[in-house]
């Protein structure tokens, strides 16, 4: 079997290093059972995130086979991007023809090159019609269509045939969307596979002596464009992240996005003079987990950190109003507060005092999601178009 996988921007790198991995474990039993490999795995990287903070440094990091092709779309509007991704990925899916096209979480990238896929068709004298569509961490919704990442996950799905989802409101949400049962597969969390198969080596990260951080210390992130893309937003944010560095130090990795509009409306030099903001660049995957990992609390507008803290036992206090992983809210760490000043101190403080909530892991986060989604695509993807 011919399977492609796409990977764009940041967020998608650690969860096709999972399925990446699962590919090779499934690959190495079955040339110990029949002499021969099953899957021949074709990585292509769209070029979303091309900086090698944001991208080169977590193939290095998670061992990552290296793209087979890089469509090197970089960035633009959304329309400009998409369009971009999905002119540059239609010759490649034409050439390779695989049967299998693999996307992952909800970026641009995940829906131009599912898009491709469900249009394209392949020469008559091939084996298939199309690839089958396998869109991993499906169902996740946040109910908010101004959202960018809510209408990819919302399209995607809609659009894919085999569904695997992280958490059982996935089930629930893409059932209620009318997709029938025999297309959604609850199969855990294939971002929390790497993350506990990385957390030894994450432990010996030295990026806390880089950065000279001792003691007690908050990890932040900040980066959704309803956060970040108006001073009307930003300024009282980046104002009560210099509040609570008063209570506890910040360390605060910079995304660009965050960085260029902070520049743009005269607000970098206020977090940048603040004497207990460290601010860095983007972090590679195990600095930043090392980070995580031992953090007092998170405070972020991320949607993967959120699942990543839980994991952790983290608290993490989530700046938005709503989540597409509530689960992480249920059972979990995470704590969504929106971007009132007031509820985020009173948040901060509560975490602080001690006075944090009982959590416990989601079903299925487990380590196991990569070869549960290998072994559903082997048994499953000849019988599909
Ligand atoms: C994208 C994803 C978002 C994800 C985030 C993680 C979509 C719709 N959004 O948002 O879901 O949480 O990635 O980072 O796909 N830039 C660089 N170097 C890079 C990449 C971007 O400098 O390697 C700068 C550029 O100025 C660019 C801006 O960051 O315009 C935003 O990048 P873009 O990929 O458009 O969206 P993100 O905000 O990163």
């Amino acid at each position: 079997m011919k399977l492609m996988s796409i990977a764009g921007a940041r967020p998608n790198f650690m969860k096709l290093a999972a399925i990446a991995d699962a590919v090779k474990s499934y690959n190495e039993r079955n040339v110990t059972l029949s002499g021969c490999t099953n899957i021949k795995h074709i990585i292509v990287h769209t070029g979303q995130h091309y900086d090698a903070k944001m991208s080169h440094s977590f193939f290095d990091d998670l061992g990552i086979p290296k793209p087979d092709v890089n469509l090197e779309v970089g960035s633009a509007s959304h329309a400009v991007q998409v369009a971009e991704i999905m002119r540059r990925f239609e010759p490649v899916l034409l050439k390779e023809m695989p049967d299998a096209l693999l996307v992952v979480g909800d970026v641009n990238s995940t829906i131009a090159c599912t898009l491709v896929a469900s249009k394209i068709n392949y020469p008559v004298t091939a084996k298939r019609k199309r690839p089958v569509i396998i869109h991993v961490e499906a169902g996740l919704r946040s109910f908010d269509r101004d959202m960018p990442e809510e209408i990819n996950r919302i399209l995607t799905d809609s659009i894919s045939d085999m569904l695997f989802v992280t958490e059982q409101s996935g089930v629930n949400n893409l059932r209620d969307e009318g997709v029938p049962d025999d297309k959604i597969h609850l199969v855990g969390n294939v971002m929390i596979d790497t993350l506990q198969k990385q957390l030894e080596r994450a432990k010996n990260s030295n990026i806390k002596q880089l950065i000279c951080v001792k003691g007690m210390y908050g990890l932040v992130t900040l980066h959704r464009p309803s956060n970040v893309d108006s001073i009307e937003t930003l300024q009282p944010l980046l104002e009560t992240l210099i509040e609570i560095s008063k209570k506890i130090k910040l360390i605060f990795p910079i995304h660009p996005r965050t960085k260029n509009n902070a520049k743009q409306f005269n607000l970098f030099s206020l977090v940048e003079e603040c004497p207990d903001i460290q601010l860095t660049d983007p972090l590679g995957y195990l600095d930043f987990l090392n980070l995580t990992s031992t953090a007092s609390l998170v405070i972020t507008d991320s949607g993967g950190i959120q699942e990543e803290t839980t994991y952790l036992g983290v608290p993490c206090v989530t700046l938005r109003e709503n989540t597409e992983r509530p689960v992480t809210v249920e059972v979990g760490t995470n704590y969504l507060i929106g971007i009132d000043p007031q509820k985020i101190l009173q948040t901060v403080e509560k975490i602080l005092t001690g006075k944090g909530k009982n959590v416990s892991i989601p079903q299925f986060w487990d380590g196991r999601a990569g070869e549960r989604i290998i072994g559903k695509i082997v048994t499953s993807v000849d019988c599909l178009y």
